[in-house]
């Protein structure tokens, strides 16, 4: 696979080229992704319940993103790689440089952060900065105890347009990259319509530009829960070869997420 960056996700939207990413955590998962096409891969917080077994995100570390970053980017060295800002690792800008440059020293191409307009000073100052920023929205999993549980977001009409406000202006702020988690499909669509940078949704559709789910739940094997956006890709195709190609081809002809995986 050719080294992935930034631009060419922005060319793939202008063309409406769909594509697929998956949240992975070790070099070997990394090189398999990495020889199926897979473009982006995340180093999610997620790996607090699928790997450690916790119920939310919030134990994660700074140390822990620094690790497996590292990991993932020995297996695959031309994905673009992302990788999570932990819980409480971006409570001002200058803390959020401080960790980013770490976990940007450890591999990533990116760093993503949870939340809503109250990031546009971060972004500005990241980005400033010169690293790339994601704004993971909607659910956002480590606001987990203030939103009573991993609820659909964007339902009601005045939190739909907040989230739009939201996007247009962290987009304004600097941000390359939106990730749309658990919102109606038609939000989620007018989400990616309405901004010029690409939008990965998980839960949200099949509108977006790209989609995002957790390795563990695509290979059926996920310690806790799989939420029911999710789809196990291993029983119907029998390897982690087939399953990881599967995925991103469903994806990338918009057959994933379907109905079935959709809130509507
Ligand atoms: O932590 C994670 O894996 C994520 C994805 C599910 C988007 O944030």
């Amino acid at each position: 696979m050719k080294r992935i960056t930034i631009n060419d996700l922005m060319k793939w939207k202008r063309e409406g080229k769909k594509f697929a990413s998956i949240a992975t955590y070790d070099a070997s998962f990394a090189q398999v992704f990495e020889s199926q096409e897979m473009p982006v891969l995340l180093v999610g917080d997620s790996l607090g319940m699928v790997l450690q077994g916790e119920n939310d995100t919030l134990a994660v570390t700074v140390d822990d993103i620094v690790y497996h970053t590292r990991c993932v980017r020995k297996g695959s060295p031309n994905s673009l790689l992302m990788a999570d800002m932990p819980f409480m690792s971006y409570v001002t800008p200058e803390e959020a440089c401080e960790n980013a440059a770490r976990i940007m020293r450890s591999g990533a191409n990116m760093v993503k952060i949870e939340g809503g307009e109250w990031l546009v000073d971060t972004v500005k100052k990241l980005t400033e900065r010169s690293v790339p920023v994601c704004v993971h929205l909607g659910l956002t999993p480590q606001a987990v105890n203030v939103l009573g549980g991993y609820k659909i977001q964007g339902r009601e009409q005045d939190q739909a347009e907040q989230l739009l406000r939201t996007s247009l202006a962290l987009q304004s702020a600097g941000a390359q990259l939106i990730v749309l988690e658990c919102v109606p499909a038609a939000l989620a669509a007018k989400i990616t319509e309405s901004v010029d940078i690409p939008v990965i949704g998980i839960g949200a559709g099949n509108q977006t530009d790209g989609q995002i789910l957790v390795m563990h739940d695509i290979f059926g094997i996920s310690a806790n829960y799989m939420p029911k956006f999710s789809k196990n890709f291993l029983e119907e195709t029998g390897n982690i070869h087939k399953a990881a190609a599967k995925y991103i081809a469903d994806v990338c002809s918009g057959h994933f997420p379907d109905e079935k995986h959709t809130i509507a």
